[in-house]
């Protein structure tokens, strides 16, 4: 089992999951986070505490996005964009788009460049 970030996480990145993470899985975007599914432990800190219910276990998504999709992503991106070893504040607008439909076709493939 691994975990993903998914749909949700799209220009919100909370970066709660950020500090939960004891190993810096975590890779940054330019409005998305993924996790890296080789230095990840498996511990599951990440998942409770995602205000956008974005990280998903397994096959285990009551979301509906598509977790095999994200899960080609997470592994992808992983080794594109860079490390994120610290939270940071939320992007802007993040609270209204917690839930909002729709986000992948907003997803922004670039890395964060700071
Ligand atoms: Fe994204 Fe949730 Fe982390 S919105 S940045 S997966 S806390």
């Amino acid at each position: 089992m691994t975990y993903v970030v998914g749909e949700p996480c799209v220009k919100c990145k909370f970066t709660d999951c950020v500090k939960a993470c004891p190993v810096d899985a975590f890779h940054e975007g330019v409005n998305t986070l993924v996790i890296n599914p080789v230095t990840c432990i498996d511990c599951g800190a990440c998942l409770p505490v995602c205000p956008t219910a974005a990280i998903v276990a397994g096959t285990d998504n009551p979301s509906g996005w598509d977790i095999a999709e994200w899960k080609e992503y997470n592994a992808f991106y992983a080794t594109k964009w860079p490390v994120i070893d610290e939270s940071k504040e939320p992007m802007e607008g993040a609270e209204d788009l917690k839930t909002a439909p729709g986000k992948l076709r907003d997803f922004d493939p670039n890395p964060f460049a700071g």
